[in-house]
């Protein structure tokens, strides 16, 4: 009766002071879940032994990177685990995870992920709520789309059978988000277990399977701030035959972050899109997959936005620089496609094909006359200047002449030397070392003027000074180079110089001090990522070729990737630290390499806000701003102009819920300039009668003295509410 009265005059009131601005309250929204299908058969955890309500089942903090409750024991021992019916510990991850993947046998943890939406509507006390004492969401589907897993109809007595519902089951929020305002609450009611976690925190704790049981949260208790973002984690699961009920109350407004292209709040797509179905290419060579959960496009365009990720070979690696095989579109077989080896010159001849470094050739310049080196496809040979460099350093000694003998290799052979074919023992030839000149001495007769009777062909004539004969070898016998032996045939006189032949291998002997030297360009494969060195072994003199991976190519920076080609040597590219997951950006950090920061998500206007999400990356969403009184008001968010910032201003419900009805006439009459004590006085009374003015007066204290465009909602001891309204908590 008194409520009619206060609708009547109320009307009376706006029709006098008129309203600016029209915002409704919302009349419902949405509570997106992500339920789990569960199975007795697959996850022993659901259908057992009927239980009893159960504390601490869960930790109390929730683990922000798998999102879900984590059991506080995992032993089925535990007299927690044992009351609240986990009787598998270790399934209990799947309850609200997918885990389609696993094997279909008992107690996998095979699960069946299904979105749905509930709608909640608005009651007269400005809650939204969901009430279903019937709660089978998902009845003939997930798991029960197959006639033979409809099992679990009746309770366990038989007694009083039931009809067929699909009874297993957990479900989580997607659309968890929201902006705190100040003043919201949230109740539950109805079973099995039921966690909710607001800012990470457990503040309903509800596990086990037991009957209805009714929880309420006031989130004024839980220190948050108000206009900041928080995160609400709801968690439920049916386990048990033959109820199933629930009731929802909440004053908190949930935003989802973003919707997937089939309208799921934070899908994956896979609601409208089969991947196999609605993204086969008909390319054997491509794996298909759906369009990415944030795409935009128009769903009949789906097939064009689908996702085609070339397969990878199985038999050799994708790098494999002795395969660069390809997978056949016709056939959808990788055919191989083996790399050959050419020699680019003639210098080289192709030995082997690496995986890794790719062609290896073998240094055909190995004679002893060549350098090693190829200088336009052919092997340079040793001339005087690097004989020069190898038997003497460098240093030129200008009485001898440098050479290469392909026998020997190189040598030096005295310039001022007379031959045996035209000696004269009467002249002696000696050299000026500084210029390299000949100088002929002349030797008075009597001294060189003797007869040698007994000559071999290997020798010439010479005399002592007594006239006597001294036969000398023949000068060319004597070479000079201690890496032969020379000989002469006394009967032909035919002189050989034979190699000593005692550096083997890659190593050769210098003509000058008769050493074993490595050449290390005798072990050069053709292959800039190696380096080649000649080492010799002293006591066999052999130089064995060594080929090591190049290490001239690592000029030592963290950021910088040093790599080597066969042919091209050498390259150095910026290193890219890639991103971890979709939210840790990677970034290279000289001296310490690919570090980590989180991904800063900017937000494109004062009415949007930023954020990572692990499965899509940046994503931008609804700002929604906290009223001064959320009960009463719509925050209402201004993006910013040219000319102003932008703000958050609070705008009157119209119609005004029934709890703010004696708020709103007086804001009403801040706006038309009616004299603020008279009219608050006015509408209490009005409202009220003198009990209620006189309880609302009492209520004010100093603050109608602020100035302020709202006063009464500012810090106001009544939330500025219907005074003679009390709230039920
Ligand atoms: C699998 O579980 C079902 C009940 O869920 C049971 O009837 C069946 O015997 C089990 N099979 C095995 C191999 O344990
Ligand atoms: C949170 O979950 C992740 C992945 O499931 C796990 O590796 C990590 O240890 C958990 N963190 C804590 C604090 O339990
Ligand atoms: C507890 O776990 C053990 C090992 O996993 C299992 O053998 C046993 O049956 C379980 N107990 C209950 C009551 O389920
Ligand atoms: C792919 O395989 C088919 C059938 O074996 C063959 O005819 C075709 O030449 C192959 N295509 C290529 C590019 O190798
Ligand atoms: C095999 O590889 C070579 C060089 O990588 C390429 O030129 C050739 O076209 C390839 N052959 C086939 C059949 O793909
Ligand atoms: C030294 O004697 C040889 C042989 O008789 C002759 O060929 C040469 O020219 C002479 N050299 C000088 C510098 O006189
Ligand atoms: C050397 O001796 C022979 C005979 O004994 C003589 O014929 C010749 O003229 C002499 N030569 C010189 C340069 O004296
Ligand atoms: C060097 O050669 C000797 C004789 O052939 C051999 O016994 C020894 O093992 C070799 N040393 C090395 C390091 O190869
Ligand atoms: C040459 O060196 C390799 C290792 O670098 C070794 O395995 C091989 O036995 C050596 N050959 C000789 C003959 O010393
Ligand atoms: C603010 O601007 C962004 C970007 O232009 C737009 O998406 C958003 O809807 C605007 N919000 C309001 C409340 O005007």
């Amino acid at each position: 009766m008194m409520k009619k009265t206060f609708i009547f005059l109320y009307s009376c009131v706006v029709l006098f002071i008129s309203v600016s601005l029209a915002v409704e309250q919302k009349k419902s929204q949405d509570f997106n879940l992500r339920i789990f299908d569960q199975h007795p058969k697959y996850n022993n955890n659901f259908e057992p032994e009927n239980g009893v309500l159960t504390l601490n089942l869960v930790k109390s903090i929730l683990n922000e990177t798998s999102g879900v409750p984590e059991l506080n024991t995992m032993s089925n021992l535990t007299t927690v685990n044992k009351n609240g019916r986990i009787y598998s510990p270790e399934l209990f991850k799947y309850f609200f995870a997918p885990n389609t993947d696993a094997p279909d046998k008992n107690n996998s943890g095979l699960n069946y992920p299904l979105d749905i939406t509930l709608t909640m509507n608005l009651d007269d006390k400005s809650n939204y709520f969901y009430d279903n004492q019937e709660f089978f969401p998902i009845d003939y589907k997930g798991f029960d789309e197959n006639p033979d897993f409809r099992n679990f109809h009746d309770d366990e007595s038989n007694s009083f059978p039931k009809p067929y519902h699909n009874y297993h089951f957990c479900a989580k929020i997607t659309n968890s988000r929201f902006t705190y305002k100040g003043f919201e609450t949230f109740r539950f009611i109805g079973d099995d277990d039921v966690w909710v976690f607001i800012d990470r925190k457990l503040v309903v704790d509800l596990g086990g399977l037991h009957t209805a049981q009714e929880k309420a949260v006031d989130l004024t208790k839980l220190g948050l701030v108000i206009n900041k973002l928080y995160v609400i984690d709801f968690f439920y699961c049916e386990r048990h035959t033959s109820r199933s009920t629930i009731r929802i109350e909440t004053t908190i407004e949930l935003q989802c972050p973003w919707y997937d292209y089939c309208g799921v709040c934070q899908g994956n797509g896979l609601s409208c899109c089969n991947p196999a179905k609605d993204c086969d290419d008909s390319n054997p060579c491509t794996n298909d997959y759906c369009p990415e959960p944030t795409a935009v496009f128009n769903i009949k365009n789906l097939a064009d936005n689908c996702r085609h990720i070339d397969r990878l070979p199985t038999d050799w690696t994708i790098d494999d620089k002795c395969n660069t095989g390809k997978c056949n579109v016709t056939t959808g077989k990788f055919e191989p496609n083996i790399t050959k080896c050419i020699a680019p010159n003639s210098c080289k001849a192709a030995d082997h094909c690496d995986s890794g470094l790719g062609c290896i050739f073998k240094n055909l310049c190995s004679d002893v006359c060549s350098t090693g080196a190829c200088i336009e496809g052919k092997c340079e040979t040793k001339n005087s200047k690097i004989c020069i460099d190898e038997l003497d350093k460098g240093v030129e000694d200008k009485c001898y002449q440098y050479s290469c003998d392909p026998t020997v290799g190189c040598k030096k052979t005295p310039k001022c030397q007379q031959k045996s074919d035209s000696y004269n023992p009467c002249l002696v030839v000696s050299c000026d070392a500084p210029t390299g000149q000949c100088k002929n001495t002349t030797i008075p007769p009597n001294e060189c003027n003797c007869t040698c009777n007994s000559l071999t062909k290997c020798q010439v004539r010479s005399c002592n000074s007594d006239g006597s004969c001294k036969p000398l070898p023949l000068p060319e016998i004597e070479d000079n180079n201690p890496c032969t032996i020379d000989s002469c045939d006394d009967a032909t006189g035919t002189i050989t110089h034979t190699p000593t032949n005692k550096c083997t291998g890659c190593s050769i002997c210098n003509g000058v001090t008769g050493n074993c030297d490595p050449i290390d360009k005798k072990c050069d494969d053709g292959n800039r990522c190696s380096t080649d060195i000649c080492i010799i072994n002293k006591s066999s003199n052999f130089g064995n070729c060594s080929s090591k991976p190049t290490t001239e190519c690592d000029k030592g920076d963290t950021c910088m990737v040093y790599s080597c080609d066969t042919e091209k040597g050498c390259l150095a590219t910026p290193r890219v630290c890639p991103s971890k997951g979709k939210c840790q950006v990677g970034k290279c950090v000289p001296g310490k390499g690919c570090q980590y920061e989180p991904r800063v998500c900017k937000a494109d206007a004062f009415c949007l806000i930023a954020e990572c999400d692990e499965t899509v990356g940046c994503i931008q969403f609804e700002k929604k701003c906290a009223p001064d009184n959320g009960r009463c008001q719509a925050g209402i968010c201004k993006n910013a102009t040219d000319t102003e910032e932008g703000q958050c201003d609070s705008v009157d419900f119209d119609p005004k819920p029934f709890i703010c009805k004696t708020a709103a006439v007086v804001s009403t009459a801040v706006v038309a300039g009616v004299v603020v004590a008279g009219a608050v006085a006015l509408g209490a009374a009005i409202f009220a009668g003198k009990k209620g003015y006189d309880a609302w007066k009492a209520s004010q204290g100093v603050t109608m003295a602020t100035s302020n465009a709202n006063p009464l909602y500012e810090s106001n001891p009544s939330g500025g509410e219907n005074p003679i309204y009390t709230s039920p908590n």
